[in-house]
């Protein structure tokens, strides 16, 4: 969220960025993008009027696309490593959707968990 009331808040440095500093505000450029997002579907929830709406959403998904291309440079700039975490954690949420599911056999056929009581009924 922009600090209006700081007139030094987007002050830009004397030197340039190293590039470990440009990662680290790639970052917070993606968050920035993710807060722009909920302010602006929060507002365009919050409303009737039908053409702020509309706006608001198109604009809150253009926020989306921006996250696509700072998340894609970001993957550029640590030369895949943020891809391999991200990876990883896509993995481990599939890991337990797949142990969500086999779960799912531990119900009867009318979606009541089973029980050493309903065991016996099977
Ligand atoms: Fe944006």
């Amino acid at each position: 969220m922009p600090e209006f009331t700081n007139p030094f808040i987007g002050k830009v440095p004397e030197r340039k960025l190293t590039h470990e500093e440009l990662i680290r505000a790639i970052r917070l450029d993606i968050a920035a993008e993710h807060e722009a997002v909920h302010i602006y579907m929060a507002h365009a929830e919050a409303t009737d009027n039908p053409v702020a709406r509309q706006i608001l959403i198109d604009v809150a998904n253009e926020e989306r696309e921006h996250i696509g291309e700072f998340e894609r440079l970001l993957e550029i700039l640590t030369d895949g490593e943020e891809r391999r975490w991200r990876d990883s954690g896509r993995r481990e949420v599939n890991e337990m959707i797949a142990g969500i599911s086999s779960d799912e056999d531990e119900t009867t056929a009318d979606g009541r968990e089973r029980t050493v009581g309903s065991l016996k009924d099977s």
